[in-house]
């Protein structure tokens, strides 16, 4: 048995040719970048630009911004290609199982965990601290032991800092948007384009409407001096900051999951690869510029929705309300597409014999595997009811990285076997943009810490015992070799 076993394209193709009249093509380039925007704006930008500034980078925060895109930008580049040439509904996952052998595949989808699954955990927290500022401002007030995990204290709209039980509203949006999911709501291009309409409206009204309001102080220094510790400001900062607000840029290859319903995925992938990655790069580097010029950076400091504390900032204190709610609408589509993708990765995976069928059941009714959708409820909402936000963050995004490195790694090996597969976008200046992908988001990853690496390690280690253990005794790819070798 081979740890480097490939699935051949015409089987994946073959897999897909089921899909192929069930699925509509109907998404053209300005619908998959909608659908980019819809998963990649959201919790990275309303919450954690504040706590990365306060924490790690002060307004220097913009230069993570830029960092951080361009790690994204290499690893969009590579992504592209992949997705021209395997053209399916897929995700790192199937593109690892095309190219670079099973096990280096299992890695892929074990760790797309840590973007998908505990992804949603951490916008449902943010999610949560929305609900409960915007339930505050009329007048409702949840009791304190049931908005926040027991190991973040949290500051309460009138600022007090609590220590809670569970983080309930996290807990209820989770187990409704998996419901949803259950039962065959899918989302469709077109409310997603009025989620991306409201969310980039609010970026839009924020940039524009507190520009005027800033305040140069707020600004100076532009880099604060390091503390002496590692990521505390200074240089170290900058760099441990955009590993937190890497976050942020995380969706953008959910479009990717959408190219068998791309009207023209060869022409149209690398447009809403790339070119959600170039819109959201703008908004977000303006927004962070507003947002630390409107308070001194250490006002965001443990605050549970950093966007009002900018707008206090402003004349337009009545605006607070219509931007959570707008924020809240956001969050939930970004966590939709989430436990969606998710699902996705799980069921490609079970159908490939590296996890037990429950994962790809599918419902006779609804048509949806929603064994999984519960699976996924469950482990998902034990994330959100008692983790803490910096944790489940930083582990989503240095798992995503690890993605995007093992993405950028393909692309070099996929030159050299399959050099003669069309691939209708080609990565630029190849081997030096992947080499850059690589280094640039292990760069990154670096910036996350000691700490991060060692939950990395360890998950990935559960995911290696489980794969010896179950997945290559049930591999069908395995099977088929065996089965040919015979
Ligand atoms: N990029 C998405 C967000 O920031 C995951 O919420």
């Amino acid at each position: 048995m081979s740890l480097f076993a490939t699935k051949p394209l015409h089987m994946l193709t073959a897999e897909s040719g089921d899909h192929e009249h069930s699925l509509k093509r109907t998404l053209g380039p300005a619908a998959l970048v909608g659908l980019g925007i819809g998963a990649i704006i959201g919790a990275g930008l309303f919450s954690l630009t504040g706590i990365a500034a306060a924490n790690n980078a002060g307004p220097a925060v913009v230069l993570s911004f830029v960092a951080a895109a361009i790690g994204c930008a290499f690893a969009g580049m590579c992504y592209s290609e992949f997705s021209t040439m395997i053209p399916i509904a897929g995700s790192a996952y199937t593109y690892a199982y095309a190219t670079m052998g099973e096990l280096i595949a299992w890695i892929i989808g074990w760790d797309l965990v840590l973007e998908y699954a505990v992804g949603a955990a951490t916008v449902s927290i943010s999610w949560s601290s929305y609900v409960i500022s915007l339930l505050h401002d009329f007048g409702i007030n949840l009791p304190p032991a049931l908005i926040a995990s027991p190991w973040q204290p949290v500051a309460l709209p009138d600022g007090t800092m609590v220590h809670g039980l569970i983080n309930l509203p996290a807990v209820i949006i989770v187990c409704a948007l998996s419901a949803l999911l259950m039962v065959g709501i899918r989302e469709s291009a077109r409310i997603n384009e009025v989620m991306v309409v409201i969310k980039v409206t609010v970026v839009l009204v924020f940039i524009i409407g507190g520009w005027g309001y800033m305040n140069s102080a707020n600004h100076t220094p532009f880099i604060p001096p390091n503390t002496g510790t590692f990521g505390e400001f200074g240089y170290s900062g900058i760099l441990r900051a955009a590993g937190i607000i890497f976050f942020a840029f995380i969706g953008f290859d959910a479009v990717s999951t959408a190219a068998q319903e791309a009207k023209n995925p060869q022409r149209d992938m690398p447009i809403g690869i790339i070119g959600s990655l170039v819109v959201c790069t703008i908004l977000y580097v303006l927004f962070a510029w507003v947002m630390t010029g409107l308070q001194p950076s250490s006002a965001f400091k443990g605050s549970a929705a950093p966007v009002a504390v900018a707008i206090a900032a402003t004349p337009f204190t009545w605006l607070a309300k219509g931007v959570k709610f707008a924020i809240i609408c956001g969050y939930t589509s970004v966590m939709l597409v989430m436990l969606l993708g998710q699902s996705r990765v799980f069921y490609s995976m079970s159908r490939d014999g590296l996890l037990p069928g429950v994962f790809s059941a599918i419902h006779h009714k609804f048509r949806t595997p929603w064994r999984s959708n519960m699976f996924f409820m469950v482990f998902v909402g034990l994330f959100s009811a008692f983790a803490p936000i910096s944790l489940v963050g930083e582990m989503t995004s240095i798992g995503t990285l690890l993605a995007f490195v093992i993405v950028c790694v393909g692309i070099l090996v996929m030159r050299r076997t399959l050099p003669d597969v069309p691939r209708p976008f080609r990565t630029p200046w190849v081997p030096l943009v992947p080499i850059l992908g690589v280094l640039a988001n292990l760069g990154l990853m670096l910036g996350l810490g000691r700490d991060n690496w060692l939950r990395l390690v360890i998950w990935l280690g559960i995911g290696l015992l489980i794969y010896f253990l179950y997945s290559r005794k049930n591999s069908k790819v395995q099977a088929a070799q065996s089965r040919r070798a015979a």
